[in-house]
C-alpha cells in the first residue's frame, strides 16, 4: 500500500521532469542566439543575460529547480498554496522579493521555510538544523521587509502562502549559490553518488533519497583512514562520537526514521545495502574532533528487487504491504 509521502514524492517527481523539460529547452533557445552576441561587449552581453532570466507564472502547488523570476497572481482566493524548492547538492537557495502585493491585514501569508515539510514532516530534522525551528520561517507579514534577501542552508526552501483577494500575488527571483561543504542535502534525482565532509564539526548531515534504493558506501572515513586499533564495538556504535547511520521511513523526518545500519569504523572497500523504504537516509554523526568523510552512490530499487526480498533482513523492515 503505497503511502501518502510516496504519492506526493512521485507528484514532485512528475513536477522535476516537467522542469527539466523547460530547462532543455531553454538551453536549445540560449544556443541560437549565441551569434550576435559575438559583437557585443563583455559588459552589454552579461546585462543582456541577466535580463534574459527565466520567467514564468507560479501555480499553487509548484516545485521549481532552476533559476528565474516567479510570478503567482491569485484567480481566486487560494487559502493552501505551496512551492517547493530543490537545487543540486553542492547548492543553496537565494530568495528575494521583487514585489509582492499581499493583504496582510486581511488574513494573507507569504512564508518561507529553510528546508521542506511534508504532512508537519521536516527536512533537515530540527535536531540537524542549524537554527531553532521558529528561526527557520520567514513571514513576510512580519518582516514585512521586500529588500531582504533570504537564504536556505541546504538544497532544499519552500514558499507557504495564502492570498484571499483575486488580482493580488508576488513575484520573487530564485538564485542558486554554490555551497563547498553541503550538509544536509534532498537528491533530486533516484541515481547518483556523493561525498558528505564534516571537517572538524560538531554537527550531523543527513543525506535524503525520497526513493526505494540500493545503497553502496565505498569510503568511510572517520578521523582515521587506517583505524585498525579501534576496539570492535560489542553494541552497534553506542558511545562512539563518529559514526554513519542507515534510516529508512515513510517520512521526511530523519529523527522519525528507523534506523537500519550503523558504520563506526573506517573503511575502503564496499558495504551494499537495498533499503526498499520510501526515504531512505544516510546520516553522519559528527563530533567536531575529526575530519569525516563518507562516499557513496545509490540506484532506483525496481519492482523486481522491490518484490524479490530475500537475503538481507534489512528490506523487509520497510516493506510496506507486509
Ligand atoms: C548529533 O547526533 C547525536 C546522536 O544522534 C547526538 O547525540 C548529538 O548531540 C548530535 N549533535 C549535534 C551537534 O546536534
Amino acid at each position: 500500500m503505497p503511502s501518502a509521502l510516496s504519492l506526493q514524492c512521485h507528484c514532485v517527481l512528475i513536477f522535476l521532469a516537467a522542469l527539466r523539460g523547460e530547462t532543455r529547452y531553454l538551453e536549445v533557445r540560449g544556443a541560437g542566439e549565441d551569434e550576435p552576441f559575438l559583437l557585443l561587449s563583455a559588459d552589454l552581453k552579461r546585462e543582456l543575460a541577466e535580463r534574459q532570466l527565466y520567467q514564468r507564472a507560479l501555480r499553487c502547488i509548484d516545485m521549481l529547480s532552476v533559476e528565474g523570476q516567479f510570478t503567482f497572481t491569485a484567480e481566486q482566493p487560494q487559502l493552501h498554496c505551496a512551492t517547493f524548492f530543490i537545487a543540486d547538492p553542492e547548492e543553496l537557495i537565494s530568495i528575494d522579493y521583487d514585489f509582492v502585493n499581499i493583504d496582510c491585514q486581511g488574513g494573507d501569508f507569504l512564508k518561507v521555510f529553510d528546508g521542506w515539510i511534508l504532512k508537519g514532516e521536516k527536512f533537515p530534522s530540527s535536531l540537524d538544523h542549524p537554527l531553532p525551528t521558529s528561526e527557520r520561517y520567514i513571514d513576510f507579514c512580519e518582516s514585512g521587509n521586500i529588500q531582504r534577501s533570504i537564504r536556505s542552508s541546504q538544497n532544499v526552501a519552500m514558499i507557504f502562502f495564502r492570498i484571499h483577494e483575486p488580482g493580488n500575488g508576488f513575484t520573487f527571483t530564485i538564485k542558486k549559490i554554490s555551497n563547498l561543504f553541503p550538509c544536509n542535502v534532498i537528491s533530486q534525482t533516484p541515481t547518483g553518488s556523493f561525498t558528505m565532509v564534516i571537517p572538524h564539526q560538531h554537527r550531523n548531515c543527513s543525506f535524503s533519497i525520497i526513493y526505494p534504493v540500493v545503497i553502496k558506501i565505498s569510503d568511510l572515513i572517520l578521523g582515521h583512514l587506517n583505524s585498525f586499533h579501534l576496539k570492535k564495538p560489542s553494541t552497534g556504535c553506542a558511545g562512539m562520537g563518529d559514526f554513519v547511520e542507515l534510516l529508512g521511513g515513510t517520512g521526511l523526518d530523519p529523527s522519525k526514521m528507523f534506523p537500519l545500519a550503523d558504520l563506526c569504523q573506517s573503511f575502503h572497500g564496499s558495504a551494499q545495502m537495498k533499503i526498499g523504504c520510501d526515504n531512505t537516509v544516510l546520516r553522519m554523526v559528527s563530533s567536531g574532533k575529526h575530519i569525516n568523510r563518507v562516499s557513496f552512490e545509490y540506484h532506483q530499487l525496481d519492482q523486481y528487487e522491490l518484490e524479490n526480498r530475500k537475503e538481507n533482513s534489512i528490506e523487509e523492515f520497510c516493506f510496506p504491504s507486509i
